[in-house]
């Protein structure tokens, strides 16, 4: 379970969390929306100790991380985390192959020959086999974001950090990805903490959503629920009332 508790954080004098409270339950996907801007980014690096809070707690599993120091956090919590980033973040100049190698080196103590099985087995599971010798360049966007997927699951994490997997991609591959996301959750039995624009794919996959509004969580709800939900805030921006930029 990922526990968040009155987080806040400012750049200069421009707050951006402010007083952030969150549970992510076991098991669930769990999607964050929000405007362009409001720090939804911010929260994901938060947890993963990449940004260091102003104030307010983090607790994952039970651990928790205020105060902890980089060790802390490549000790206790990455570990069991992975992100799959906004920008993707891979390699030029490696081969995909050497992307995932080069992350299961850093993050886990494996033998090559494990390391080979799970870059080959996270490949199989993101549909993407036989693409190993590959440059990123030579991939299309929709393929590049299921790699940054099968070097976050390759790392075996329980919890899966994703900033917004389907931005940018057609309606078609967007869905793709969604079912993926789905069906990780599922299969591997991770818990899944989406970043997400995407309304529709929100719906569809998660089982509970919240808005991150001016520094805040204002509503979370079931995923299912979300169009009953009265808040105007909420309400107005599922339906793209608010502009997203
Ligand atoms: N390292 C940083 N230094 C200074 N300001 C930062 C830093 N990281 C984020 N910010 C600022 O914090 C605010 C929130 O940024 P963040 O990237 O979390 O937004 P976001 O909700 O993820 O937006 P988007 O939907 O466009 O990705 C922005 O105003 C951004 O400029
Ligand atoms: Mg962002």
């Amino acid at each position: 379970m990922i526990e968040i508790r009155n987080l806040h954080k400012a750049f200069g004098n421009k707050k951006v969390l402010a007083g952030v409270n969150l549970t992510v339950d076991e098991g669930i996907i769990f999607s964050v929306i929000g405007k362009s801007g409001t720090g939804k980014s911010v929260l994901l690096k938060s947890i993963l100790g990449l940004l260091t809070p102003d104030d307010g707690e983090i607790t994952i599993d039970g651990i928790n991380t205020k105060n902890f120091s980089e060790s802390d956090f490549n000790k206790k919590i990455r570990p069991k985390t992975a992100m799959v980033f906004q920008e993707g973040a891979l390699w030029d100049s490696m081969t995909i192959e050497e992307n995932i190698d080069l992350a299961l080196q850093i993050q886990k103590h494996f033998s090559k020959e494990e390391r080979k099985e799970l870059i080959d087995k996270s490949l199989e599971l993101v549909e993407l086999e036989n693409i190993n010798d590959t440059y990123p360049e030579e991939l299309s966007g929709g393929m590049m974001k299921r790699v940054a997927i099968a070097r976050a699951i390759a790392m075996k994490p329980k919890y899966l950090l994703y900033d917004e997997p389907t931005t940018g991609l057609d309606p078609v591959l967007s869905n793709v990805i969604n079912a993926l996301i789905k069906k990780l959750n599922d299969e591997l039995n991770i818990t899944s903490l989406i970043i997400s624009h995407d309304i529709t794919g929100v719906e569809q996959i998660s089982d509970k959503v919240g808005m991150l509004y001016k520094g805040e969580i204002i509503t979370v709800c079931d995923a299912k629920k979300m169009w009953d939900v009265e808040d105007k805030i909420f309400h107005d921006f599922i339906r793209g009332k608010i502009e997203l930029r």
